[in-house]
Protein backbone atom coordinates (compact mmCIF):
# COMPACT_ATOMS: atom_id res chain seq x y z
CA UNK A 1 0.00 0.00 0.00
CA UNK A 2 0.77 3.17 -0.44
CA UNK A 3 3.11 3.44 -3.20
CA UNK A 4 1.08 6.17 -5.17
CA UNK A 5 -2.78 6.31 -4.19
CA UNK A 6 -3.46 9.14 -6.68
CA UNK A 7 -2.23 7.31 -9.69
CA UNK A 8 -4.45 6.75 -12.52
CA UNK A 9 -7.03 8.21 -10.35
CA UNK A 10 -9.77 9.70 -13.19
CA UNK A 11 -10.92 13.25 -10.45
CA UNK A 12 -13.37 15.54 -12.12
CA UNK A 13 -12.54 19.13 -10.27
CA UNK A 14 -15.48 21.24 -10.79
CA UNK A 15 -14.84 24.82 -10.81
CA UNK A 16 -17.60 27.26 -10.01
CA UNK A 17 -17.54 31.33 -9.32
CA UNK A 18 -15.19 32.33 -6.74
CA UNK A 19 -11.74 34.06 -6.17
CA UNK A 20 -10.70 30.99 -4.92
CA UNK A 21 -10.41 29.55 -8.19
CA UNK A 22 -6.79 30.73 -8.73
CA UNK A 23 -5.76 28.43 -5.39
CA UNK A 24 -7.52 25.42 -7.73
CA UNK A 25 -5.07 25.45 -10.21
CA UNK A 26 -2.31 24.81 -7.69
CA UNK A 27 -4.82 22.03 -6.32
CA UNK A 28 -5.03 20.54 -10.16
CA UNK A 29 -1.16 20.63 -10.81
CA UNK A 30 -0.33 18.52 -7.75
CA UNK A 31 -2.73 15.90 -9.12
CA UNK A 32 -1.47 15.96 -12.05
CA UNK A 33 2.15 15.64 -10.76
CA UNK A 34 0.78 12.76 -8.80
CA UNK A 35 -0.46 10.66 -11.90
CA UNK A 36 -4.40 11.37 -11.42
CA UNK A 37 -6.09 11.98 -14.27
CA UNK A 38 -7.60 15.26 -13.89
CA UNK A 39 -10.68 16.79 -15.85
CA UNK A 40 -11.65 19.90 -15.34
CA UNK A 41 -14.73 21.54 -15.49
CA UNK A 42 -15.73 25.12 -15.25
CA UNK A 43 -19.06 27.30 -14.63
CA UNK A 44 -19.24 30.58 -16.94
CA UNK A 45 -18.55 32.08 -13.33
CA UNK A 46 -15.71 30.61 -13.20
CA UNK A 47 -14.23 31.97 -16.52
CA UNK A 48 -14.36 35.42 -15.12
CA UNK A 49 -11.72 34.38 -12.20
CA UNK A 50 -9.08 31.70 -14.19
CA UNK A 51 -9.03 30.54 -17.98
CA UNK A 52 -9.76 27.04 -19.06
CA UNK A 53 -6.67 27.67 -20.68
CA UNK A 54 -4.56 27.89 -17.43
CA UNK A 55 -6.33 24.70 -16.47
CA UNK A 56 -5.61 23.08 -19.75
CA UNK A 57 -1.94 23.45 -19.07
CA UNK A 58 -2.21 22.37 -15.78
CA UNK A 59 -4.44 19.44 -16.49
CA UNK A 60 -3.12 18.43 -19.23
CA UNK A 61 -6.62 17.60 -20.84
CA UNK A 62 -9.25 20.08 -22.33
CA UNK A 63 -11.64 21.62 -20.09
CA UNK A 64 -15.14 21.38 -20.27
CA UNK A 65 -17.36 24.28 -20.06
CA UNK A 66 -20.66 23.66 -21.73
CA UNK A 67 -23.46 21.37 -22.05
CA UNK A 68 -23.63 21.88 -25.99
CA UNK A 69 -20.21 21.84 -27.54
CA UNK A 70 -20.35 20.57 -30.93
CA UNK A 71 -20.60 16.98 -31.81
CA UNK A 72 -23.16 14.57 -30.52
CA UNK A 73 -20.57 13.22 -28.07
CA UNK A 74 -19.59 16.60 -26.29
CA UNK A 75 -23.36 16.56 -25.42
CA UNK A 76 -23.11 13.11 -23.29
CA UNK A 77 -19.71 14.72 -21.88
CA UNK A 78 -21.72 14.53 -18.02
CA UNK A 79 -22.80 10.86 -18.40
CA UNK A 80 -19.11 10.40 -19.46
CA UNK A 81 -17.52 12.22 -16.94
CA UNK A 82 -19.81 10.96 -13.91
CA UNK A 83 -19.71 7.45 -15.28
CA UNK A 84 -15.82 7.30 -14.86
CA UNK A 85 -14.74 9.83 -12.21
CA UNK A 86 -13.51 8.39 -8.89
CA UNK A 87 -13.90 11.58 -7.67
CA UNK A 88 -16.24 14.58 -8.11
CA UNK A 89 -14.18 17.54 -6.36
CA UNK A 90 -15.91 20.79 -6.48
CA UNK A 91 -13.73 23.42 -5.72
CA UNK A 92 -14.00 26.07 -4.76
CA UNK A 93 -18.02 25.65 -4.61
CA UNK A 94 -20.04 29.12 -4.45
CA UNK A 95 -23.08 29.51 -1.88
CA UNK A 96 -24.79 30.09 -5.68
CA UNK A 97 -23.63 26.15 -7.07
CA UNK A 98 -24.44 24.75 -3.33
CA UNK A 99 -28.18 26.00 -3.78
CA UNK A 100 -28.92 24.23 -6.82
CA UNK A 101 -27.14 20.81 -5.85
CA UNK A 102 -29.63 21.11 -3.07
CA UNK A 103 -32.21 21.71 -5.30
CA UNK A 104 -31.30 18.64 -7.63
CA UNK A 105 -31.05 21.81 -10.27
CA UNK A 106 -28.97 20.72 -14.00
CA UNK A 107 -28.99 23.70 -15.79
CA UNK A 108 -25.30 23.70 -16.78
CA UNK A 109 -22.70 20.90 -17.16
CA UNK A 110 -21.24 20.58 -13.87
CA UNK A 111 -24.88 20.29 -12.22
CA UNK A 112 -25.52 18.05 -14.36
CA UNK A 113 -22.57 15.89 -14.14
CA UNK A 114 -23.22 15.95 -10.16
CA UNK A 115 -26.59 14.79 -10.97
CA UNK A 116 -25.35 11.85 -12.89
CA UNK A 117 -22.90 10.89 -10.20
CA UNK A 118 -22.41 8.55 -7.56
CA UNK A 119 -23.35 10.67 -4.42
CA UNK A 120 -20.46 9.04 -2.71
CA UNK A 121 -18.12 10.43 -5.10
CA UNK A 122 -18.89 14.20 -4.71
CA UNK A 123 -16.86 15.89 -2.50
CA UNK A 124 -17.65 19.75 -2.04
CA UNK A 125 -15.44 22.06 -1.02
CA UNK A 126 -17.38 25.30 0.13
CA UNK A 127 -16.03 28.91 -0.29
CA UNK A 128 -17.22 32.30 0.03
CA UNK A 129 -17.65 35.25 2.34
CA UNK A 130 -18.29 34.45 5.71
CA UNK A 131 -21.74 36.26 6.41
CA UNK A 132 -23.24 34.45 2.96
CA UNK A 133 -21.40 31.09 4.73
CA UNK A 134 -23.27 31.88 8.00
CA UNK A 135 -26.68 32.63 6.05
CA UNK A 136 -29.16 30.18 7.19
CA UNK A 137 -30.41 29.54 2.96
CA UNK A 138 -26.73 28.37 2.90
CA UNK A 139 -26.40 26.38 5.84
CA UNK A 140 -29.56 24.61 5.38
CA UNK A 141 -28.43 23.51 1.24
CA UNK A 142 -24.86 22.51 3.37
CA UNK A 143 -27.24 20.12 5.16
CA UNK A 144 -29.47 19.28 2.37
CA UNK A 145 -25.84 18.38 0.35
CA UNK A 146 -25.04 15.78 3.98
CA UNK A 147 -28.53 14.18 3.44
CA UNK A 148 -27.93 13.27 -0.60
CA UNK A 149 -24.72 11.32 0.70
CA UNK A 150 -21.79 14.38 -0.57
CA UNK A 151 -18.95 15.14 1.67
CA UNK A 152 -18.01 18.53 2.66
CA UNK A 153 -14.73 19.87 3.34
CA UNK A 154 -15.75 22.83 5.91
CA UNK A 155 -14.23 26.62 4.83
CA UNK A 156 -11.73 27.69 7.04
CA UNK A 157 -11.47 30.66 9.39
CA UNK A 158 -9.34 33.94 8.65
CA UNK A 159 -8.86 36.88 6.60
CA UNK A 160 -10.43 36.84 3.21
CA UNK A 161 -10.81 38.46 -0.29
CA UNK A 162 -13.29 40.68 0.34
CA UNK A 163 -11.02 41.76 3.91
CA UNK A 164 -13.70 40.36 5.93
CA UNK A 165 -12.51 37.88 8.84
CA UNK A 166 -14.65 34.83 9.40
CA UNK A 167 -15.11 31.07 8.27
CA UNK A 168 -15.42 30.60 4.17
CA UNK A 169 -11.79 30.34 3.23
CA UNK A 170 -11.18 27.87 0.92
CA UNK A 171 -10.51 24.70 2.60
CA UNK A 172 -6.02 24.41 2.71
CA UNK A 173 -4.92 21.63 -0.07
CA UNK A 174 -2.95 20.03 2.60
CA UNK A 175 -6.38 19.41 4.40
CA UNK A 176 -8.43 18.34 1.14
CA UNK A 177 -5.61 16.12 -0.32
CA UNK A 178 -5.37 14.21 2.79
CA UNK A 179 -8.89 13.42 2.85
CA UNK A 180 -9.01 12.49 -0.77
CA UNK A 181 -6.02 9.79 0.03
CA UNK A 182 -8.24 8.31 2.87
CA UNK A 183 -11.09 8.29 0.33
CA UNK A 184 -8.54 6.67 -2.26
CA UNK A 185 -7.53 3.76 0.44
CA UNK A 186 -8.76 0.74 1.24
CA UNK A 187 -10.81 1.08 5.06
CA UNK A 188 -9.34 -1.99 5.97
CA UNK A 189 -8.50 -0.60 9.60
CA UNK A 190 -12.08 1.08 10.29
CA UNK A 191 -13.55 0.54 13.75
CA UNK A 192 -9.94 -0.79 14.95
CA UNK A 193 -8.04 1.83 17.85
CA UNK A 194 -4.28 2.37 17.04
CA UNK A 195 -2.04 3.95 19.25
CA UNK A 196 0.85 5.10 18.00
CA UNK A 197 3.85 6.51 19.69
CA UNK A 198 6.34 8.96 18.38
CA UNK A 199 9.37 11.54 18.23
CA UNK A 200 12.17 11.30 20.98
CA UNK A 201 11.96 12.17 24.70
CA UNK A 202 13.49 14.87 26.80
CA UNK A 203 14.87 14.26 30.09
CA UNK A 204 15.15 17.61 31.99
CA UNK A 205 18.64 18.56 34.04
CA UNK A 206 17.76 21.89 34.81
CA UNK A 207 15.72 24.89 33.21
CA UNK A 208 17.56 25.13 30.43
CA UNK A 209 19.16 21.66 29.85
CA UNK A 210 17.95 18.01 28.58
CA UNK A 211 19.27 14.88 27.14
CA UNK A 212 17.70 13.42 24.24
CA UNK A 213 17.95 11.30 20.98
CA UNK A 214 17.60 12.32 17.49
CA UNK A 215 14.58 10.79 16.77
CA UNK A 216 12.50 13.46 14.43
CA UNK A 217 9.09 11.48 14.90
CA UNK A 218 8.73 11.75 11.03
CA UNK A 219 8.55 7.34 11.20
CA UNK A 220 5.58 7.50 14.20
CA UNK A 221 3.45 10.12 12.56
CA UNK A 222 3.71 8.84 8.92
CA UNK A 223 2.10 5.22 10.32
CA UNK A 224 -0.70 7.68 12.50
CA UNK A 225 -1.90 9.11 9.22
CA UNK A 226 -1.44 5.76 7.36
CA UNK A 227 -3.69 4.29 9.73
CA UNK A 228 -6.31 7.47 9.36
CA UNK A 229 -6.38 7.20 6.13
CA UNK A 230 -7.19 3.08 6.71
CA UNK A 231 -9.94 4.44 8.64
CA UNK A 232 -8.71 3.59 11.98
CA UNK A 233 -9.09 5.65 15.05
CA UNK A 234 -5.51 7.08 16.13
CA UNK A 235 -4.56 8.00 19.09
CA UNK A 236 -0.58 9.42 18.62
CA UNK A 237 1.32 10.18 21.69
CA UNK A 238 4.39 12.14 20.83
CA UNK A 239 7.29 13.81 22.63
CA UNK A 240 8.47 16.83 21.23
CA UNK A 241 8.58 17.31 16.97
CA UNK A 242 8.56 19.71 14.72
CA UNK A 243 5.97 18.03 13.10
CA UNK A 244 2.10 19.46 11.54
CA UNK A 245 -0.17 17.20 14.24
CA UNK A 246 -1.78 14.53 11.34
CA UNK A 247 -5.58 15.47 10.25
CA UNK A 248 -8.03 13.14 12.31
CA UNK A 249 -5.52 12.04 14.69
CA UNK A 250 -5.78 12.32 18.31
CA UNK A 251 -2.46 13.72 19.19
CA UNK A 252 -1.65 13.64 23.19
CA UNK A 253 1.61 15.68 23.76
CA UNK A 254 4.30 14.47 26.20
CA UNK A 255 7.92 15.57 26.86
CA UNK A 256 9.66 13.30 29.39
CA UNK A 257 9.71 9.15 29.03
CA UNK A 258 7.83 9.27 32.43
CA UNK A 259 5.11 10.99 30.96
CA UNK A 260 5.30 9.25 28.01
CA UNK A 261 4.63 6.22 29.71
CA UNK A 262 1.62 7.05 32.31
CA UNK A 263 -0.19 8.60 28.91
CA UNK A 264 0.57 5.02 27.26
CA UNK A 265 -0.51 2.94 29.93
CA UNK A 266 -3.60 5.01 30.44
CA UNK A 267 -5.14 4.56 26.33
CA UNK A 268 -2.99 1.17 25.55
CA UNK A 269 -5.98 -1.32 27.13
CA UNK A 270 -8.49 0.29 24.70
CA UNK A 271 -6.35 -0.14 21.40
CA UNK A 272 -6.61 -3.09 19.61
CA UNK A 273 -3.14 -2.15 18.28
CA UNK A 274 0.00 -0.87 19.59
CA UNK A 275 2.96 0.82 17.19
CA UNK A 276 5.93 1.86 19.67
CA UNK A 277 7.62 4.04 17.00
CA UNK A 278 8.94 6.66 19.86
CA UNK A 279 12.68 6.71 20.57
CA UNK A 280 12.40 6.79 24.47
CA UNK A 281 15.10 7.40 26.73
CA UNK A 282 16.12 5.06 28.62
CA UNK A 283 17.67 6.87 31.27
CA UNK A 284 16.92 10.63 33.37
CA UNK A 285 19.32 12.43 35.16
CA UNK A 286 18.32 11.05 38.87
CA UNK A 287 18.12 15.09 40.19
CA UNK A 288 16.25 17.41 38.17
CA UNK A 289 17.31 20.64 39.30
CA UNK A 290 15.04 23.91 39.87
CA UNK A 291 16.65 26.51 38.69
CA UNK A 292 19.66 26.49 36.33
CA UNK A 293 22.87 25.22 36.79
CA UNK A 294 26.05 27.89 37.04
CA UNK A 295 28.81 25.86 34.93
CA UNK A 296 31.64 26.75 38.54
CA UNK A 297 28.64 24.77 40.76
CA UNK A 298 27.95 21.90 38.16
CA UNK A 299 29.40 18.45 38.73
CA UNK A 300 31.63 16.94 36.60
CA UNK A 301 28.65 14.25 36.45
CA UNK A 302 25.40 13.44 35.80
CA UNK A 303 24.14 10.62 37.88
CA UNK A 304 21.13 8.65 35.90
CA UNK A 305 18.36 6.97 36.92
CA UNK A 306 16.73 4.70 34.81
CA UNK A 307 13.28 4.75 33.24
CA UNK A 308 10.47 2.16 33.08
CA UNK A 309 10.46 0.03 29.84
CA UNK A 310 7.02 1.00 28.38
CA UNK A 311 6.77 -1.70 25.37
CA UNK A 312 8.30 -4.56 28.34
CA UNK A 313 5.45 -3.20 30.72
CA UNK A 314 2.67 -3.36 27.36
CA UNK A 315 4.22 -7.07 26.84
CA UNK A 316 3.84 -8.03 29.90
CA UNK A 317 -0.21 -7.40 30.37
CA UNK A 318 -1.37 -7.45 26.86
CA UNK A 319 -4.32 -8.99 26.33
CA UNK A 320 -5.96 -11.49 23.99
CA UNK A 321 -6.33 -10.21 20.34
CA UNK A 322 -4.27 -6.96 20.93
CA UNK A 323 -1.48 -6.43 18.23
CA UNK A 324 1.96 -5.03 19.92
CA UNK A 325 4.66 -3.45 17.80
CA UNK A 326 7.91 -2.03 18.80
CA UNK A 327 10.81 -0.65 16.62
CA UNK A 328 14.24 -0.68 17.35
CA UNK A 329 17.11 1.70 15.78
CA UNK A 330 20.51 -0.44 15.48
CA UNK A 331 23.72 0.30 14.44
CA UNK A 332 25.36 -3.25 14.62
CA UNK A 333 23.51 -6.68 14.65
CA UNK A 334 20.08 -5.34 13.49
CA UNK A 335 18.44 -8.91 13.05
CA UNK A 336 20.35 -10.37 16.74
CA UNK A 337 18.60 -6.89 18.30
CA UNK A 338 15.16 -7.44 17.03
CA UNK A 339 14.53 -11.11 17.82
CA UNK A 340 16.22 -10.31 21.14
CA UNK A 341 13.80 -7.84 21.86
CA UNK A 342 10.89 -9.37 20.05
CA UNK A 343 11.07 -12.32 22.46
CA UNK A 344 12.05 -10.47 25.54
CA UNK A 345 9.18 -7.81 25.33
CA UNK A 346 6.46 -10.68 24.24
CA UNK A 347 5.49 -8.77 20.64
CA UNK A 348 3.87 -9.81 17.55
CA UNK A 349 6.57 -7.99 15.40
CA UNK A 350 9.75 -5.58 15.21
CA UNK A 351 10.48 -3.27 13.01
CA UNK A 352 14.35 -2.49 12.96
CA UNK A 353 16.22 0.13 11.11
CA UNK A 354 19.68 0.85 10.83
CA UNK A 355 20.29 4.01 12.00
CA UNK A 356 24.48 4.06 10.51
CA UNK A 357 23.53 5.52 7.28
CA UNK A 358 22.34 8.79 6.57
CA UNK A 359 18.88 7.65 4.07
CA UNK A 360 17.70 5.34 7.01
CA UNK A 361 16.65 5.86 10.26
CA UNK A 362 16.69 8.96 12.59
CA UNK A 363 15.67 12.30 10.55
CA UNK A 364 15.80 10.30 7.23
CA UNK A 365 12.34 10.81 4.66
CA UNK A 366 13.18 7.30 3.76
CA UNK A 367 13.40 4.40 5.79
CA UNK A 368 13.86 0.81 5.66
CA UNK A 369 12.35 -1.75 7.68
CA UNK A 370 13.45 -5.33 8.89
CA UNK A 371 10.12 -6.71 10.40
CA UNK A 372 11.26 -9.47 12.78
CA UNK A 373 8.30 -12.25 13.79
CA UNK A 374 8.26 -15.68 15.29
CA UNK A 375 7.71 -16.35 11.76
CA UNK A 376 10.53 -15.18 10.84
CA UNK A 377 12.55 -12.03 8.90
CA UNK A 378 11.27 -9.69 6.21
CA UNK A 379 13.00 -6.98 4.99
CA UNK A 380 11.10 -4.46 3.59
CA UNK A 381 12.03 -1.88 0.24
CA UNK A 382 13.87 1.37 0.92
CA UNK A 383 11.23 3.71 0.53
CA UNK A 384 9.48 6.66 1.64
CA UNK A 385 8.31 6.29 5.44
CA UNK A 386 4.63 6.88 4.54
CA UNK A 387 5.03 4.22 1.96
CA UNK A 388 7.16 2.24 4.68
CA UNK A 389 4.19 2.83 7.08
CA UNK A 390 1.80 1.41 4.48
CA UNK A 391 3.59 -1.64 4.10
CA UNK A 392 3.92 -2.20 7.76
CA UNK A 393 0.20 -1.45 8.13
CA UNK A 394 -0.53 -4.45 5.74
CA UNK A 395 0.92 -6.70 8.12
CA UNK A 396 -0.77 -4.99 11.12
CA UNK A 397 -3.78 -5.97 9.21
CA UNK A 398 -2.84 -9.41 8.46
CA UNK A 399 -2.07 -9.83 12.02
CA UNK A 400 -5.46 -8.98 13.07
CA UNK A 401 -7.28 -11.10 10.77
CA UNK A 402 -5.31 -13.82 12.40
CA UNK A 403 -5.67 -12.86 15.87
CA UNK A 404 -9.61 -12.57 15.46
CA UNK A 405 -10.75 -13.75 12.27
CA UNK A 406 -14.32 -11.29 12.17
CA UNK A 407 -11.34 -8.72 11.39
CA UNK A 408 -11.83 -10.18 7.99
CA UNK A 409 -15.36 -9.38 7.46
CA UNK A 410 -14.36 -5.44 7.68
CA UNK A 411 -15.20 -3.70 4.67
CA UNK A 412 -12.31 -3.30 2.36
CA UNK A 413 -13.96 -1.60 -0.40
CA UNK A 414 -15.36 1.60 0.21
N1 LIG B 1 10.86 1.39 24.59
C1 LIG B 1 9.95 1.71 25.56
N2 LIG B 1 10.36 2.20 26.76
C2 LIG B 1 11.68 2.40 27.01
C3 LIG B 1 12.62 2.07 26.04
C4 LIG B 1 12.18 1.56 24.82
O1 LIG B 1 8.75 1.54 25.32
N3 LIG B 1 12.04 2.90 28.17
C5 LIG B 1 10.38 0.83 23.30
C6 LIG B 1 10.63 1.73 22.11
O2 LIG B 1 9.53 2.60 21.88
C7 LIG B 1 10.80 0.74 21.00
C8 LIG B 1 11.38 -0.49 21.67
O3 LIG B 1 11.09 -0.34 23.05
O4 LIG B 1 9.58 0.37 20.41
C9 LIG B 1 12.83 -0.72 21.50
O5 LIG B 1 13.52 0.42 21.93
P1 LIG B 1 15.09 0.34 22.16
O6 LIG B 1 15.56 1.66 22.72
O7 LIG B 1 15.71 -0.15 20.90
O8 LIG B 1 15.12 -0.83 23.23
P2 LIG B 1 15.84 -1.01 24.57
O9 LIG B 1 15.11 -2.12 25.25
O10 LIG B 1 15.93 0.28 25.31
O11 LIG B 1 17.25 -1.55 24.14
P3 LIG B 1 18.67 -0.84 24.00
O12 LIG B 1 19.50 -1.49 25.03
O13 LIG B 1 19.11 -1.18 22.61
O14 LIG B 1 18.47 0.63 24.22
Amino acid sequence: MEANLFAGKRIVVGVTGSIAAFKVAGWVSDLAKEEAQVMVVMTTAAERFVTPLTFAALSGNTVHTTMFADGAAESMAHIELAREADCLLIAPASADVMAKLAAGLADDLLTTTVLAANPAAVVVCPAMNSRMYAHPATQRNLAILRQLGYAIIEPATGMMACKEEGQGRLAEWEEVKERLARRFSPQDLRGVRVLVTAGPTREAIDPARYISNRSSGKMGYAIARGAWRRGAEVVLISGPTALPPPLGVKLVKVTSAMEMHDSVLSLADDCQVVIKAAAVADFRPEVRHRHKVKKEQAADEIRLAKNPDILFTLGQCKRPGQVLIGFAAESDDLLGEGRRKLAKKNLDLIAVNDIGGSDTGFEAESNQLHLVSASGVETLPHVSKLHCAGLLLDRVVQRLTEVSPAASSRDSSA
